[in-house]
């Protein structure tokens, strides 16, 4: 790491790279909400691009607090997390675990996100930036409510992947199967997975009160 000599060359390295990284998530996240088929998902990746945009706002005023130039720096971390996520993604078979398979991808890009906010605050405040340190907590607390969200969906597809196993058990089932262990994937499983999404929006309700106290 040439070039890098002090803690207050840390944080700008790293906001930097949060800059950019935030800004891929801005390109990633429509995508994920186009291919989400339970509306929960749909919603929470729809939601989290509003909250990202709002991110990328309050670093370039952590920029400007800090007089720093507004500048990014090519975050490979998030882009092969993003990577990752899309080769896995062209191999799901069926919706319910291409939407699986989309909840553990945002998931990971979550916690890569909670660690840097984590790690750039405890910097910032160390540095005695403690206006900048609260600024770097609100976003934390917003990617920690959002890993949460995302939780509290993938649970509610455990619970109906189960639900569904269990249908298909009774002897009267049509005889679908769980495909090579995967996650249920057949027609009912999916429309209650939606359902589920349309009849309980925590999901909107939980980002929207994270937003409102950010302010
Ligand atoms: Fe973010
Ligand atoms: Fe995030």
């Amino acid at each position: 790491m040439a070039g890098i000599d002090s803690l207050d060359t840390l944080l700008e390295q790293e906001l930097r790279d949060t800059y950019d990284a935030e800004k891929q998530l801005t390109k990633a996240l429509p995508k994920l909400a186009k291919k989400a088929t339970a509306e929960a998902l749909k919603t929470a990746f729809e939601q989290h691009l509003r909250q990202t945009e709002q991110h990328i706002e309050r670093l370039e005023q952590l920029f400007e607090a800090l007089e720093l130039p507004v500048k990014s720096k090519k975050c490979d971390g998030m882009r092969n997390l993003i990577k990752e996520g899309d080769d896995m993604l062209s191999e799901a078979e069926d919706d319910a675990t291409r939407d699986a398979l989309m909840i553990a991808s945002a998931q990971k890009v979550e916690h890569y996100e909670i660690a840097a906010y984590g790690t750039m605050r405890t910097w910032a405040s160390v540095l005695g930036h403690g206006e900048v340190a609260q600024l770097l907590e609100e976003t934390l607390e917003e990617e920690k409510e959002t890993d949460r969200n995302l939780t509290e969906i993938a649970e509610a597809f455990v619970n109906q992947a189960s639900a569904e196993e269990r249908d298909e058990e009774e002897p009267q089932s049509s005889g679908r199967q769980m495909r090579n262990g995967r996650v249920a994937a057949s027609r009912g499983g999916r429309q209650k997975a939606a359902d589920w999404g349309s009849g309980r929006s925590r999901g909107s309700s939980r980002a929207g009160s994270s937003r409102s106290r950010s302010r």
